[in-house]
């Protein structure tokens, strides 16, 4: 049974989180992705918050897909199996992770575009050359949110969807008492998630899977007239 080497979410009961990242069936690789992350204590997107972002890809069908938090490259090999024929780029600052990620995305045969650098920096050249991304998922630190979103939708096409990850943070965003510690994170997030709801051409979902998964997408023109 998958075990995460920390807490689990805690957003669900445990059992039942449990029960649903054992449920999906997925490939060898991804299996030894949780394996490789829980012995090396890597953390990796949830299973379940990684199923659901793999059914999504698969109905959308994005041509080009943007990812901010590669890690192990572990949400990166579930959108690409998602759907094979999306161009996925892949984003992180930390040298080590991205080398690992790329002997997994080898071993695969996903041709994914991996890039060393700060995400934020990167956005910004991104928009310079005025490129665009029908998805794009963001999974780096939670903290830097409040200074990802605006470049997050600058960069998607029209009709693009994004993803952020851990926007519950264990549920304290929502609530949860939580350790005097993480207030700053948490506050960060909470005007993370108002934030986004002030953008007048974007609707926000807020999926309590996993850690929190927040979906942007452009609002429907007929969804104000209603
Ligand atoms: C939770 S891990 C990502 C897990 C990954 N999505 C997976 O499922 O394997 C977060 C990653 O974000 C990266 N990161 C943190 N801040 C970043 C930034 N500003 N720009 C790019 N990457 C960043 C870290 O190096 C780390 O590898």
């Amino acid at each position: 049974m998958f075990k995460r080497w920390e807490n689990l979410s805690e957003i669900l009961l445990p059992e039942v989180e449990n029960f649903c990242n054992t449920y999906n069936e997925r490939e060898g690789i991804l299996n030894e992705i949780e394996e490789f992350s829980q012995k090396e204590k890597v953390p990796i997107l949830l299973p379940v918050s990684a199923a659901l972002l793999r059914l999504i890809v698969s109905i959308l069908k994005p041509k080009r897909v943007l990812e901010i938090g590669t890690g192990l490259g572990y949400s990166t090999l579930s959108i690409y199996f998602g759907y094979r024929e999306a161009e996925i780029t892949t984003v992180d600052s930390n040298r080590k992770r991205l080398e690992k990620a790329e002997e997994f995305f080898e071993r695969a045969g996903a041709p994914i575009k991996t890039v060393l650098s700060d995400g934020l920096e990167y956005m910004r050249e991104l928009l310079s050359r005025e490129e665009s991304f029908d998805f794009i998922f963001v999974d780096s630190v939670k903290s830097e949110y409040p200074f990802f979103n605006y470049k997050v939708l600058a960069l998607l096409s029209d009709g693009g969807v994004a993803v952020f990850d851990n926007v519950l943070f264990r549920g304290y965003v929502a609530g949860r008492d939580y350790d005097k510690k993480y207030e700053r994170g948490v506050k960060l997030l909470r005007k993370f998630l108002e934030d986004v709801k002030k953008y007048p051409n974007f609707e926000a979902t807020l999926i309590p899977v996993g850690d929190g998964l927040l979906f942007l997408k452009q609002k429907e023109l007929s969804y104000e007239k209603v």
